[in-house]
């Protein structure tokens, strides 16, 4: 393990049992709170941004967001949020996911995506892979190029990165860390 990869990992919290019964919850809260840490992890994504010619990033809300804008600020790339439906005020493009019980959409302002973009998609973790593959689909639909998803955390067991294959057609999956 290199020394970025063990500071962000002492970093992040496992909180058992939240928010349910069973689930370990991956709490970034104190990497957050951490200057070297959190400029560490902007730092490795921001390099991505570079190495996959990225020239705007897609952060998934709530806490791509949190990761996604410091990094453009970063490599000097536009930030785009993705959000859950109904927060956003313009015309949108919508997606819906499945969730364990249900479904759940998210949306993107059509404007903010061109066929000349191409886009890095930022979040904290890859777990079923839903949330990304949807982001992805909404970046197809806008007619913008995928220049792949980049997280900080890919949680192997739930093997999101199958699920992800088919959207990302080629791009590629970065995980800073895989547990
Ligand atoms: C969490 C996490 C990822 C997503 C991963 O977001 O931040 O965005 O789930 O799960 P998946 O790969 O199975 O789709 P969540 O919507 O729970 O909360 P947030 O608003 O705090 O980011
Ligand atoms: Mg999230």
């Amino acid at each position: 393990m290199t020394d970025i990869e063990e500071l962000l990992l002492s970093r992040i919290r496992d909180v058992a049992d939240y928010p349910e019964p069973g689930v370990m919850f991956k709490d970034i809260t104190p990497l957050l709170a951490d200057p070297a840490a959190f400029t560490a992890l902007t730092d490795a994504l921001a390099e991505i941004v570079e190495r996959t010619g990225a020239t705007k990033i897609v952060g998934l809300e709530a806490r791509g967001f949190i990761l996604g804008a410091p990094v453009a600020v970063r490599a000097g790339v536009g930030f785009i949020p993705v959000r859950k439906a109904g927060k956003l005020p313009g015309a949108t493009l919508r997606q819906s996911y499945d969730l364990e019980y249900g479904s759940a959409q998210i949306e993107v302002h059509a404007e903010d995506l061109s066929a000349q973009d191409r886009v890095l998609v930022i979040d904290d973790v890859l777990a079923t892979g839903g949330t990304a593959e949807a982001s992805l689909q909404l970046i197809r639909r806008a007619g913008a190029q995928v220049a792949g998803v980049a997280v900080l955390m890919e949680l192997a067991f739930l093997d999101g990165r199958s699920r992800l294959a088919p959207a990302l057609d080629g791009a590629p999956l970065e995980a800073l860390l895989v547990v």
